[in-house]
């Protein structure tokens, strides 16, 4: 038996906390019998002190045997599943699920709201009239037999330790830590069950990773939790210090996915989803399709479409649009140079797209649209950015975030692209 005192002070003073340490500590917390002040200063002093490898593999065991596992064993094909760290303009989920089940593997993809200038993937999808983001698990595992796709919200049973924890973290400045990044994200995809998972670890301005190493760490000690538990875990490290496509915000990047589902859509946007489908597909053993033929071919489309229906949204409702919008011009001819992530992220929040507090709604239609990507030319007085919402006072605050986000060089400014797949682990 222990107390939670002697766990905090333990990691405090530098020990490495023991195993049954942690299974006391992550189950008494789940119970309600370690207070969120307790937990707290214990998470604040793992961020401080790290955690060695034994200590995390036993955190995230713990968080898992806090809840429910579930099981796809009996489905007729393989699973695979992606897992992105979050970035802005990120919707490569809507675009690569049906792209992967129309390849014939299963992806269970559980998801997330937004909170802060990331996007959630449940946001976009609920901008679509009718689609509803709540399964059961028999609607879940008929949706993944029939076909083959399902993104839905994770319900409470699933790593609930986790859910208590990531909360309390977000309020309390311990959410970077790598131990506690690693064992939250990995306990959720194992106990979700999935026989593949690639990870997509954003590096750059709008990523928690600002830096390669640090992103390269967190990469390590995941793909190592997965693969421990028997899930077939890759990770690509990917760019994130410009913002993905040419849209952030909830339906925006829902119109941005069907372009790439119809075969077109910006580059970076159908770069990725390859490079990820490609992954999830060799994890899951199929090695003799290829991905790119079916954006192209129109079975992405069909299995989006039946995706969207299943759970009762209508793909052919169109989207909302926002009242108001504000176009922001170029102020010189000349080369974009850079395109700040961050800035982007913060002005599709402050537009409406995302939430300052759980639960909070979002706008369907807010967001920021870029008409032009580094290395684009630019001509004076014509449109840079597009700023969308139902609400023209936020204006004032989206335009602020956005000041020093981008450069604009001279014509003829040499540019020097950013490759978007940084390196692979695993
Ligand atoms: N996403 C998660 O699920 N957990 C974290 O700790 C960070 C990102």
């Amino acid at each position: 038996m222990h107390d939670a005192v002697e766990v905090i002070v333990a990691k405090r003073d530098g020990a490495a906390l023991s195993d049954s340490q942690i299974d006391w500590v992550v189950d008494a917390y789940t119970r309600g019998d370690v207070a969120h002040e307790q937990m707290s200063a214990l998470a604040m002093a793992i961020l401080l002190n790290g955690m060695d490898s034994r200590e995390v593999a036993r955190w995230t065991a713990a968080m898992i045997a806090s809840g429910v596992r579930m099981d796809f064993s009996s489905l007729s094909r393989p699973t695979a599943d992606k897992h992105s760290t979050g970035g802005v303009g990120d919707k490569i989920t809507l675009p690569l699920a049906p792209l992967v089940a129309a390849c014939g593997v299963a992806v269970p993809q559980l998801s997330g709201r937004g909170l802060g200038h990331t996007g959630g993937t449940l946001d976009k999808l609920e901008s679509i009239a009718g689609w509803r983001a709540d399964l059961t698990d028999a609607e879940m595992m008929a949706q993944l037999e029939s076909v083959g796709a399902v993104v839905c919200a994770a319900g409470g049973g699933l790593a609930p330790a986790d859910k208590k924890l990531y909360a309390l973290r977000d309020v309390t400045g311990t959410v970077e830590a790598i131990p506690l990044i690693a064992s939250s994200i990995m306990s959720k995809k194992i106990a979700e069950g999935t026989g593949a998972l690639v990870l997509d670890v954003k590096v750059g301005t709008g990523a928690f990773m600002k830096d390669l190493d640090r992103a390269r760490e967190l990469a390590e000690v995941m793909v190592g939790l997965g693969t421990d538990h028997g899930v077939r875990t890759v990770a690509l490290l990917t760019d994130m210090s410009t913002p993905l496509g040419r849209t952030a915000g909830n339906a925006l990047e829902v119109a941005e996915s069907v372009e790439v589902l119809a075969g077109g859509g910006p580059a970076d946007v159908v770069e990725l989803t390859l490079a990820l489908a490609r992954e999830m597909l060799a994890g899951a053993g199929v090695t003799d399709v290829d991905p790119a033929e079916k954006l192209g071919g129109g079975s992405a489309m069909d299995a989006w479409r039946a995706m969207v229906a299943a759970q009762d949204g209508d793909p052919d409702a169109p989207l909302p649009v926002a009242r108001e919008q504000h176009v922001v011009t170029a102020e010189a001819d000349g080369v974009l140079t850079r395109l700040d992530a961050m800035a982007v992220g913060l002005a599709a929040w402050r537009l409406g797209a995302g939430r300052e507090r759980q639960g909070e709604p979002v706008q369907a239609g807010a967001g920021v649209e870029w008409h032009a990507r580094p290395g684009d030319t630019v001509r004076a007085g014509e449109p840079l950015m597009t700023l969308h919402t139902d609400e023209p006072a936020r204006f004032e605050r989206a335009l602020a975030s956005l000041e020093g986000g981008y450069d604009v060089a001279p014509a003829g400014t040499a540019y020097e692209p950013t490759p978007l797949v940084l390196d692979r682990i695993g």
